[in-house]
């Protein structure tokens, strides 16, 4: 596939994507929770800052690389667990692994990938990382977690803020229905939640009541697993201090790109609290409307070690492919450090809230 030659920016793949797909399929990647305020806000959040620029700054030896969990990244930026690649690639999630790694950028796999956990694996050269939706049963669960030891990847993000799914009505009025060629893979065998219930009881509830995970079962999961744990959907400081008392490595500050609660904050909006909560104790990642270089500045800036992108990825994918997904991954690397050589940042360890500009 051909990278269009007038796109330039993480915008420009989603205008692309827009004019082409299927509106069902727009809606259901482009979609957000109810009214989709939060998956506003995290743009918003993000264009309402505004940085300083720093000149002349001493920029030998400039460089992008940083250490995560063990992990050696060249750039702070990920990508996001996202479900069902196929739905816009005949190769799904490999064909982003390639893009990916091309591109020098880690990837986070989802539980619910299209393609085999395996499959991905041999094709990455990158460093992945395995998102873990814990499973009604915890047998299941633990399959996952020693197929992706054994696979390779190098630590689980464990996403906690989805145990119902978000009030999905742009995707209910496009009539959006995952097609039969698409599946995730990945649990088949496995034993799924039924959310229709009993007769008589709430559908939401009954399967939460039965199956939701609790903090349990994360301390559950750390005393099974050696892998570095991410937890991923951490708005609250209360949380964030839970978490850590577990032994969690590493928090996501994420709200699910709006797809989960509308009207919880945005997350550039939500990190200062959790990071004065931690007190570096842990690395904190974000997502959410990361869409330039200089989104990834402010976040840094505020707290966060790195971030991860959603939606693009798919945008890209669905345009040009592996190509695609190396295009969109090196228009961001470049713009961070664009952003980062007029700020006078020479490494991403230099990027602090002095460089956010307060009236
Ligand atoms: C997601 N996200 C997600 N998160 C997760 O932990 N497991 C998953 O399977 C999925 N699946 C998924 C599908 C689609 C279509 C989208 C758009 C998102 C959430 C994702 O990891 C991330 O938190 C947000 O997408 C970040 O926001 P942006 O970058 O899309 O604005
Ligand atoms: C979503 C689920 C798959 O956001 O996490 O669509």
């Amino acid at each position: 596939m051909i990278v269009p030659a007038d796109i330039a920016s993480a915008a420009d793949y989603e205008r692309y994507f827009r004019d082409r797909a299927d509106p069902a399929l727009s809606a259901y990647i482009d979609g957000a929770g109810a009214d989709g305020i939060t998956a506003r806000w995290n743009r918003e959040a993000f264009s309402r800052l505004a940085l300083h620029g720093r000149v002349l700054a001493d920029m030998r030896g400039a460089h992008t690389r940083t250490r995560l969990c063990g992990i050696d990244l060249e750039c702070p930026l990920l990508l996001a667990p996202v479900a069902h690649h196929r739905l816009v690639h005949e190769e799904g999630e490999v064909a982003t692994a390639l893009g990916a790694s091309a591109a020098g950028v880690a990837m986070t796999v989802s539980t619910q990938a299209s393609r085999t956990l395996e499959d991905i694996a041999a094709a990455a050269t990158t460093p992945l990382l395995f998102q873990l939706y814990l499973q009604p049963d915890r047998a299941d669960t633990l399959r996952l977690v020693r197929r992706a030891e054994a696979a390779g990847y190098r630590a689980l993000v464990v996403t906690v803020d989805a145990p119902v799914t978000g009030l999905r009505n742009s995707e209910q009025r496009a009539g959006f229905r995952l097609p039969a060629a698409v599946r995730a893979v990945n649990l088949d065998g496995m034993a799924t939640l039924d959310m229709a219930g009993a007769p008589g009881r709430s559908p939401v509830f009954s399967g939460l009541l039965d199956h939701a995970p609790g903090w349990g079962d994360i301390e559950w999961l750390r005393r099974e697993t050696p892998l570095p744990i991410l937890l991923k959907g951490i708005l609250h400081p209360d949380d964030a201090r839970r978490a850590l008392a577990c032994g969690i490595d590493c928090l996501v500050v994420s709200n699910h790109g709006g797809r989960t609660l509308d009207t919880l904050p945005a997350t550039l909006d939500a990190l200062p609290a959790i990071a004065t909560a931690v007190q570096g104790r842990v690395p904190l990642l974000l997502d959410g409307g990361i869409r330039r270089g200089t989104d990834i500045v402010k976040a840094l800036a505020l707290g966060a070690s790195a971030v991860l992108i959603g939606r693009p990825q798919l945008h890209a994918l669905a345009i040009a492919g592996a190509s695609g997904v190396a295009h969109l991954l090196t228009i961001l690397r470049t713009e961070l450090e664009v952003a980062m050589a007029l700020a006078g940042c020479s490494r991403p360890d230099a990027i602090d809230k002095n460089l956010v500009w307060r009236p």
